[in-house]
């Protein structure tokens, strides 16, 4: 049988990048990149809106409910509008209250093993997907400024399981309506959906994956640990699906509280 040639050169472990380096696949390659930036630019835009309005991020006892976007808990201006405000407060804090807190949920989602790769792709197209050129000539790693700081990401996992005991503190706080007793409403239900797709998020963290079973030689020597691990894993499996759904949820949540204590919906009372 004779061989047939191929007419397409492949140089391999050539420069990086570069006009000579174009992409041998011929599918649409570049829809996930693109859906990527769609998403993270349009959750960028609306949440930066939303932190600097300083306004409509409470529903509280006049309405007979107890309701705090997410983006706003926990509210530690002393500015904090009645009802929202935690037991401590930074009274010499003249901006909007979400601006105090927004570098951890940020930080955490930032230096995410599974946003790295989505940004890293969409934005610096380095590479921008599978056996696609890298748009850059060099590549330094995560070993240099700015980048060295995405090794920050443990500490912002401690911070988030604190941010997301809060968040589930406001959830069962929103049962409780001032006036009326317990009860459950849509915006319960909102803030309830919320705190357990970020617990998701963070629990299926490789951070927190690590923190039980990195390390460790042996697991019969660690038995809790090793639950633990077996626990996370299969969360662990599904860390896109909850990065995704979290993000796009706490943005949900924050449009729901801001409609309701603006007064353009109801927060309907189910049961
Ligand atoms: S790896 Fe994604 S939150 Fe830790």
């Amino acid at each position: 049988m004779a061989l047939v040639e191929s007419s397409t050169k492949v140089v391999l472990g050539g420069v990086r990048g570069g006009p000579d380096a174009a992409t041998l696949r011929q599918d649409r390659w570049w829809i996930q990149p693109v859906a990527t930036m769609s998403v993270l630019v349009a959750f960028i835009v609306y949440s930066t809106w939303a932190a600097f309005q300083n306004k409509y991020y409470y529903v509280g006892a006049a309405a007979h409910r107890d309701l705090i976007s997410p983006f706003y808990s926990p509210c530690l201006a002393g500015s904090c509008v009645a009802g929202a405000k935690s037991g401590f407060a930074f009274n010499w804090w003249r901006l909007s209250p979400a601006l105090l807190i927004l570098i951890f949920p940020l930080g955490f989602r930032l230096t995410c093993y599974y946003y790295r790769r989505s940004y890293y792709r969409a934005f610096w197209w380095s590479p921008p997907a599978c056996a696609v050129a890298d748009a850059h000539g060099s590549y330094s790693g995560e070993t240099r400024f700015p980048l060295i700081m995405q090794n920050l990401h443990r500490y912002f996992f401690y911070a988030l399981l604190l941010f997301n005991s809060m968040l589930t503190y406001d959830a069962v706080r929103a049962f409780d309506q001032p006036g009326l007793g317990l009860g459950v409403t849509v915006g319960t239900i909102v803030l309830s959906v919320n705190a357990i797709l970020l617990w998701r998020y963070s629990l299926s963290c490789h951070a927190c994956r690590h923190l039980c079973g990195g390390g460790a030689r042996n697991f019969s020597a660690h038995p809790l640990r090793y639950r633990f691990w077996k626990m996370l894993t299969p969360l662990n499996a599904k860390h896109m699906n909850f990065a995704w759904a979290s993000l796009v949820f706490v943005a949900l949540a924050d449009v729901y509280v801001r409609l309701v204590a603006s007064g353009a919906l109801t927060d309907y009372k189910l049961f």
